[in-house]
């Protein structure tokens, strides 16, 4: 059994569906590119998604459903990419052999690399044909994803009239978009700050060699202002992005960012280290940040003085045409970090 990638070649629209909002992304052909179709993000009810978990499919599909009636969309074929406690990915080194010995080896021994028993997950793979030397080992990328949670999502899916053709995962997705706007060659970590999980994804030559995502998010600040104020969950979201004024509130605030921030720095140097640890010849030349928690005022200075690297903010429509009359560039300079996820999917179907 795998995962029901059945994409052909059409584009599909792709579904960003994170703890804090849903993102939109549809693209079109256009020469020898893409251009940026629709966009748009929608909040959740606090609660509704949590560690990639649907608990509130109804709500959650209310939310995709009027950001479709919205965003004008036709075309029912949907990406959307998983992530959280249901989905493994792991990298295994094993003896190079045909796609077909290759599908049957890893169903027969799956259960060795997964956590999981084998009959409740989805499992895909991908020979990452790292034997181009001639060797005799290559490494394999195993994905397994919970089927009652991918299920969920299929069902939300399908109950909306949607036609889900893609599955993919979050670090994966980021990665398509990367490989699609940027140099390959560089080693790179790509970090996704969302609201409740933090997701790193180092790429040395192209090749993903350090994957995971941490239980850290820009949902920690404003539960910590909630807490240290007593105020509301909206009251305390609106402070920590200036929405409403801090006041005299303002040097507590400034704490709550520091020591998260800091915690988050940390986070991200210890996978720098493991990285370099394993690739001392191959040194990272940049960092590049998405989610909504890239955008938190003087990350990216900070971690660019505690890493001395190169911090950059993700753009995922840096080689993307758009129409400037349909889609205001403000917007789409304003939302670039969050749909970083969403615009992988969008990419992806024409690429399998
Ligand atoms: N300027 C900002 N400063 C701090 N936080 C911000 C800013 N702008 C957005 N955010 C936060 O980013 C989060 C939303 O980002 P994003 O859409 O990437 O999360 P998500 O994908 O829904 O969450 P996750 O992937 O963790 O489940 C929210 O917590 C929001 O408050
Ligand atoms: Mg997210």
């Amino acid at each position: 059994m795998s995962l029901p990638f059945i994409s052909k070649n059409d584009l599909v629209v792709g579904v960003d569906i994170g703890s804090h909002a849903v993102k939109i992304c549809q693209l079109k052909q256009t020469g020898g590119g893409y251009s940026i179709v629709a966009l748009g993000s929608a909040t959740l009810p606090e609660g509704a998604v949590d560690d990639g978990t649907l608990n509130d499919p109804e709500i959650v599909g209310e939310v995709v459903s009027e950001l479709f009636t919205n965003l004008k969309l036709k075309n029912k074929n949907v990406g959307f990419s998983i992530s959280g406690y249901s989905v493994i990915v792991k990298k295994v080194n094993l003896a190079a052999m045909a796609d077909a010995q290759l599908e049957e080896h890893i169903m027969e021994e799956a259960e060795q690399y997964i956590p999981f028993d084998i009959e409740d997950v989805y499992l895909d793979f991908q020979d990452l044909k790292t034997n181009t030397d001639g060797g005799e080992r290559t490494d394999v990328m195993l994905v397994a994803a919970k089927k009652e949670i991918v299920d969920d999502y299929l069902e939300m899916m399908r109950g909306l009239n949607l036609k889900p053709v893609i599955v993919d995962v979050d670090g994966f997705a980021l990665e398509n978009t990367y490989e699609y706007n940027y140099q390959k060659t560089e080693n790179v970590a790509l970090i996704d700050i969302g609201a409740s999980k933090m997701n790193i994804n180092i790429l040395a030559n192209g090749i993903s060699v350090v994957a995971r995502d941490i239980i850290v998010g820009s949902r920690q600040l404003t539960e910590q202002i909630q807490n240290t104020f007593d105020i509301d969950f909206e009251e305390a979201e609106g402070l920590k992005l200036g929405h409403i004024a801090a006041e005299d509130k303002q040097q507590e605030i400034a704490k709550i960012f520091t020591t998260t921030c800091t915690q988050w720095v940390l986070e991200i140097k210890k996978a720098i280290d493991l990285y370099h640890a394993n690739h001392p010849d191959q040194p990272l030349t940049k960092l590049v940040l998405s989610g909504g928690g890239a955008k938190v005022t003087g990350l990216l200075d900070f971690l660019e003085k505690e890493t001395e690297l190169t911090v950059e903010l993700f753009n995922p429509f840096l080689k993307l045409k758009s129409k400037k009359k349909k889609i205001d560039s403000d917007y789409l300079s304003s939302i670039a970090p969050e749909m970083a996820i969403a615009t992988g999917i969008a990419l992806r179907s024409s690429n399998i």
